[in-house]
């Protein structure tokens, strides 16, 4: 193999040392000191490969390595490298490590290419900071405004404008960050499975032929507060116990919408919050995925119905906020037949499969052609501290990304 496992497997930990939870599994959330540390590793290693460092206006991390073309659309490949709440090591920094590890055997072998190639190092693709997730791919599609990120604010009031501000980016610029139809060749991003299938079959590498469409809403419902000893069950409107129902719901109407549609409530607020008190307010997220449009829309609608029907005359409102909407996406099967055909040659064991988790690719599908390569995940676990992917498992996933990459590149052997 042209790729080196002790380089990818340094990557990944040494980026995981960028933790604000130690112990309790990996939390590296966007425009942080552990985000700027991250940051910092990944510059040194594309500096010592060669390549132009930049940073974009919505804080994505670039890097640029000519081609023998002159003004030539990009092979643009990476993922991303915030991280969940207590996740794992591997969830973004398995795809960053791979990109940046396909550059520097290019550059030590000193393969040209016909194409030039730009790593990405994406931020905020999780939304654990800020709940906007996949931001820096729909910064680079021009899908965000400056009023967004005025409007979403992590748990302690920063909007997404100050801290990007304050770490020394120019939100104001954001549309900037937008890149052109046309001057992107294919995006290509290697990811963990995240599940529990390629482990299960045997299998070494998941070509993903689709990934789910994602609607995020926010739900607010709103009651009156008050005590809890002296008000009757029947005076009451009580905030938490309509969030309840209206949660159960939800699962419900993923099971009706059948079809591997699902839906997740991972989040809840409740305003004030005391043994003794009434809720005033419950908050929460929900997250709808499906391969079908037709089924996300019609979980969401039910929702809303839903909303309106039981909160009628109980003195609770409610408000249903939408995040973020992208729709199910299709990799491009002129990618998928080079990954297979690398996948046959290298004599390694593949399929065709779907995401369930949403992946920058699907946002720069609007761009440009994508592609997607999944190594096993151990257990099928993710979002979790134990999440874990054995290296030379890893390893095998980062060579045939690599190929890829010099086929659409058009490397010059
Ligand atoms: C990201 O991991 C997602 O699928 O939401
Ligand atoms: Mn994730
Ligand atoms: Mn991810």
């Amino acid at each position: 193999m042209w790729t080196k496992l002790d380089r990818i497997q340094r990557d990944i930990e040494e980026l995981a040392k960028f933790n604000s939870t130690p112990g309790r599994g990996l939390t590296r959330f966007s425009l942080t000191a552990e985000d700027r540390a991250a940051r910092n590793y990944l510059k040194k290693e594309l500096l010592g490969c060669g390549l132009k460092v930049f940073e974009d206006a919505a804080g994505n991390l670039t890097a640029r390595r000519e081609g023998l073309l002159q003004d030539a659309p990009v092979v643009m490949i990476g993922s991303h490298f915030d991280s969940v709440k207590s996740g794992g090591n591997f969830d973004g920094p398995a795809g960053v490590a791979a990109a940046l590890e396909t550059v520097r055997v290019l550059s030590e072998r000193g393969i040209d290419t016909l194409y030039p190639i730009e790593v990405v190092a994406m931020i905020e693709e999780e939304g654990a900071r800020f709940g906007a997730s996949l931001y820096g791919s729909r910064a680079m599609a021009g899908k965000i405004s400056v009023a967004q990120l005025k409007d979403r604010k992590d748990s302690e009031g920063i909007s997404m404008f100050d801290a990007l501000k304050n770490f020394g980016f120019r939100p104001e610029d954001i549309a900037a960050a937008q890149r052109l139809p046309g001057s992107i060749k294919a995006f290509l991003e290697l990811h963990i499975e995240q599940g529990p299938l390629l482990e299960s079959e045997g299998l070494d590498i998941g070509i993903v032929g689709d990934i789910v469409g994602i609607q995020d809403l926010i739900i607010k419902l709103i009651g009156r507060q008050g005590h809890a000893g002296t008000i009757p069950m029947h005076l009451r409107a009580d905030a938490l116990n309509a969030a309840a129902r209206v949660i159960a719901k939800i699962s419900d109407l993923a099971v009706a919408a059948g079809e591997g549609t699902v839906a997740t409530v991972g989040w809840l607020s409740v305003k004030p919050g005391g043994f003794n008190i009434i809720p005033g307010e419950a908050e929460f997220s929900v997250d709808i995925r499906s391969g079908k449009q037709a089924h996300v829309d019609t979980v969401t609608q039910g929702i809303a119905d839903f909303l309106q029907e039981m909160t009628q005359g109980t003195g609770v409102q409610f408000e249903m906020t939408s995040l973020m909407k992208v729709e199910p996406v299709r990799m491009s099967a002129g990618i998928v037949a080079i990954e297979t055909a690398c996948c046959e040659k290298m004599g390694l064991k593949s399929r065709i499969m779907s995401s369930g988790a949403g992946h920058d690719a699907m946002v720069m599908a609007d761009l440009t052609d994508v592609g997607l390569l999944f190594v096993p995940s151990l257990a099928g676990r993710s979002h979790c501290p134990e999440e874990w992917t054995d290296y030379g498992q890893l390893q095998k996933g980062v060579e045939v990304y690599l190929h890829t990459v010099m086929e659409l590149a058009e490397a010059q052997l």
